[in-house]
Parts: structure tokens; sequence; C-alpha cells
């Protein structure tokens, strides 16, 4: 037997690149931006070092001065002034993320614009819908919260969103969505469903970022088992009947098996979403001088993509985006 020699194609940087399987690049990413209503001026997020909650002005220049640095898509979080019992901000045709929609097609009209459809930012409780609460107790209340949601949705679309990412967990939210979004003339708006979405720790420092921790209780009744795979695919099996346009996974390295089965058993355009807390270990890290930033921020991206995404949510874009072009 001859011996087989692998290395063959590995000797050169030019045979490297000739037989590299998966790229990475600045259209794969989407940028995560905070809007809050409470502030006056940037302020940053603490446990997310390079992190920021912007006014309305602000998303609008960052944004701007992002798609001059081959950023093509932003998603947008929304921090209102007041919170109540029914999330009426997030709805209201002048909430902060509608403004903040607004502002961005305006000033950068090219941008895809995302943005997230969620509640517990809205909500007093911190809940991702209407809650029902005694002390520790907490009921989340499914049916009632689809009407909110589609209300969300059509009001994002009403004010230019391309894309709408229901990122709640509730059920049969993605057909309500669809429904409303269509009734409301919007038939173009995609729907990027967050379809596997974990309960998991590693959103701590986004809770942070958009004020929206639970002040009781957690999100283990609406969000899925980190321990279930197959349960994961059938809600994602579920959002695709229910016409969802993209399939997100969530958190993002923890569950990369999950993210491969859901591409691999769908084939839709798949997102995963690098979330705060693997960013916040990243910037711990490369702060410590233990890791280097640019080498460990691309292989991280580049192994979403080999794991079946076509698109990555992202903290680190900007950065990324700068790094590829170098
Ligand atoms: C809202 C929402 C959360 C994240 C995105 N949308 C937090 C949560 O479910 O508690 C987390 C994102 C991140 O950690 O980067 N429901």
């Amino acid at each position: 037997m001859l011996l087989k020699r692998p290395r063959r194609l590995r000797a050169l940087p030019g045979l490297r690149d000739l037989v590299r399987e998966t790229s990475l690049s600045c259209s794969d990413l989407v940028w995560p931006l905070f809007v809050s209503e409470r502030i006056t001026r940037r302020t940053p997020v603490v446990s997310m070092p390079g992190v920021e909650q912007l006014t309305v002005a602000e998303a609008a220049q960052e944004a701007t001065a992002a798609w001059g640095e081959g950023i093509q898509c932003v998603l947008l979080f929304g921090i209102p002034a007041e919170k109540d019992e029914h999330a009426s901000q997030a709805c209201a045709p002048n909430g902060i993320v509608q403004q903040a929609v607004r502002a961005i097609k305006k000033s950068a009209p090219q941008m895809i614009v995302m943005t997230d459809v969620c509640l517990c930012e809205y909500m007093i409780h911190g809940h991702c819908g209407i809650a029902r609460i005694d002390g520790e107790r907490v009921e989340v209340l499914n049916d009632p919260t689809l009407e909110l949601l589609a209300k969300t949705a059509v009001s994002h679309a009403a004010a230019g969103a391309d894309i709408v990412a229901p990122s709640d967990m509730m059920d049969g939210r993605v057909a309500a969505i669809r429904r409303a979004l269509d009734a409301a003339g919007f038939h173009n708006t995609a729907i990027c469903s967050y379809a596997a979405k974990f309960a998991s720790a590693f959103y701590g420092p986004f809770r942070a970022a958009a004020e929206s921790a639970p002040q009781a209780g957690d999100r283990r009744s609406y969000q899925l088992d980190p321990a279930n795979a197959l349960e994961a695919l059938r809600e994602a099996a579920l959002d695709v009947e229910e016409s969802a346009d993209m399939l997100l996974v969530k958190p993002g390295l923890p569950y990369l098996d999950i993210l491969w089965r859901v591409k691999e058993r769908f084939e839709m355009p798949t997102v995963a979403y690098h979330v705060s807390g693997e960013y916040a270990m990243l910037k711990a890290a490369v702060a410590n001088g233990w890791l280097d930033e640019r080498a460990v921020t691309l292989e991280t991206l580049l192994a979403f993509k080999r794991a079946g995404a076509d698109l990555i949510i992202t903290y680190a874009a900007r950065d990324a985006a700068r790094w590829l072009k170098l």
C-alpha cells in the first residue's frame, strides 16, 4: 500500500486556498443594535465590551458607517422609556424600534433591517409574553400573546423592516405573524423564526444590555430544554409548516449539532446566533491576553458556516468585516 499523504494539499498557502471548503464573507454577517429611549447619548454595555446602547440618531449613524464597512444587515432590539403589563410600546407606531427602522432606512436605504419581535423588553416583569405572576410562580399565556406579537411584527413592517425575527418561543407565533402581515399587505416581509431557542445561561449579558431580565421565575416554560435535540427539530418543523422563511438556532457554539441537523433536515436558509455570553467569554479571554481576538473570532464564525449557517448574528460583525478585508 502506498502511504496516503493528505498533507500534500496543505503544503502551500495557495494549495490550501484551492481546496478550502468553507468561506466567510461580510454578506454572512448580521450586526445587532440596541436602541434605547431611556438614554440621551450612547452608553456602553459593561458585560459586552464594544457594545453600546444607542439613541435613534446614533443607531442610524452607526448603521450607515457599518454599511460603508461592508455590513449588509442589522438586527434591532429596542428598550422603551416605559414598560407595562401589555408591552404596549412594542407595537406603538412611534415606538423605539419603529423609529429606528425609519431612521436607518432613511440614512442607509440599502441596509437590510431585521427586527427582534419579542415582548420581554417592553413588559414590566421581563417575560416574553402576557404573564400571570404569583410570587415566584409565573404563567406565560400563549394565545393572548400571539395577538400582541402579530401587531408588533406588523408595526415593524409598516416602519420598513425587511425581516421580522420572533424570539419569544410562543406556540403558533409564526403562523399568527404571517397571517397578520399578509392581511396588512406586507406579503414580502420575511420571517426569520427563532425555531430552536434554548433556555440558556449564555443570554446573561444580553439581558443587561436590553434591560429584559425576568423579574421573577425563568424562561424554561417557553424556551427549549438544552438537553433536547429532537424537540428542537420538531419546533423547527412547525415553523417551516407555519411558513417561516429562515430558521434560527440559538445559542451558537454550544449548539452546533442542532444547527447542523436543522440545516440538513430542512434545507432552509439557516441562521446561527453567536449570543452575548459567547461574545463576552471571548472578550474576557482576549482582555486577559489569553486568546488572539482576530484569530479566535474568525475561527468561531467560520465554524458556524461549516456547521451549515447561511447567516451569523454576532456582536463582532463589524470587527469581523474589517478583518475580512485586511
Ligand atoms: C429576547 C431575546 C434574548 C436574546 C435575544 N432575544 C434574551 C432572552 O431570551 O432572554 C439573547 C441574545 C443574546 O444573548 O445575545 N427574548
